[in-house]
């Protein structure tokens, strides 16, 4: 028996074994990573549609995004748990397990085979589809971070790099701490000019990121919905209590 695998026992006179795979920090991440980005898209779409929902006025708008940033902090904060979980968590959650390296190619060829033979192989982590998707999900998750980051900075002076922009684009002799957002009062123009540029790119990275997350995570939800109903893969109830139950051996178990 390895490690990892807990019990075994019959269920409808089929050999299940049970196996714990989601840590405590990764059902963590998950599950607050779920509510924060929902958050995000939610107040984003307010944003978005600030004028059709009839919120007008600077101090209305700027209230929104502090909200948005505000989530984007639980947000960062969490995936940056996650980050540093993925170098000294379980095998199932280290990322040399799940960014696609060497070997990665044969590894999807015999997956993919193997689902065209109508025998898909059983994984008790991401398979090598779900290793692709969560790869992507955490690069564009962090482009969001990185991006919204530079937008809060630049746009409305959020910390942590907020303070950076003022003592930057203060004019000579003025206090940076008097500065106010969508205010040019006491900056230099040429200064203000060089932070825009870095605030137009923040943004146009930031949207691109967040339309493209959209769509991986409807396709996260439609595939992870579809292995419950046609394979019964519990792999929504895994994600809260840690556990697989699997009949056949996974190709991914350490003896
Ligand atoms: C899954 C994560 C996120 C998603 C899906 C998301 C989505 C969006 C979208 C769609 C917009 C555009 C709204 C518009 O055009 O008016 C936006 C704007 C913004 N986001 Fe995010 N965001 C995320 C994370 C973050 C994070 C982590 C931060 C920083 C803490 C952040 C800060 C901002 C800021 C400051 C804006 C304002 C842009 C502006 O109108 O000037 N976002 N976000």
């Amino acid at each position: 028996m390895s490690f990892n695998e807990v019990a075994s026992n019959k269920v409808n006179s089929v050999n299940y074994t049970q196996y714990t795979v989601w840590e405590l920090p990764v059902r963590l991440f998950h599950w607050i990573n779920v509510v924060s980005v929902l958050g995000l898209i939610f107040v984003a779409c307010i944003m978005m549609f600030k004028a059709e929902l009839g919120i007008t006025g600077l101090e209305a708008k700027i209230a929104i995004k502090q909200v948005h940033i505000v989530m984007g902090y639980v947000f960062a904060i969490n995936l940056l748990m996650r980050i540093v979980w993925g170098f000294v968590g379980n095998q199932y959650a280290l990322w040399k397990n799940i960014i696609p390296g060497k070997g990665f190619t044969a590894i999807l060829k015999s997956y993919m085979g193997s689902i065209k033979n109508g025998k898909p192989q059983t994984y008790l982590g991401h398979n090598p589809l779900g290793r692709l998707a969560v790869t992507a999900m955490i690069t564009l998750m962090l482009a969001l971070l990185i991006s919204g980051l530079t937008r809060a900075a630049t746009d409305v002076y959020y910390p942590p790099f907020g303070g950076a922009v003022v003592s930057y684009i203060a004019a000579e002799g003025v206090n940076p701490d008097s500065l106010k957002p969508y205010d040019k009062t006491g900056t230099n123009p040429e200064k203000r000019a060089h932070v825009k540029v870095l605030k137009d790119l923040a943004g146009e990275i930031h949207e691109i990121a967040a339309f493209t997350l959209m769509f991986i995570i409807l396709l996260h939800i439609v595939v992870v919905v579809r292995s419950e109903v046609k394979e019964e893969s519990g792999l929504v109830s895994a994600m809260f209590s840690g556990k697989k139950r699997l009949k056949d051996k996974p190709e991914d178990v350490l003896e």
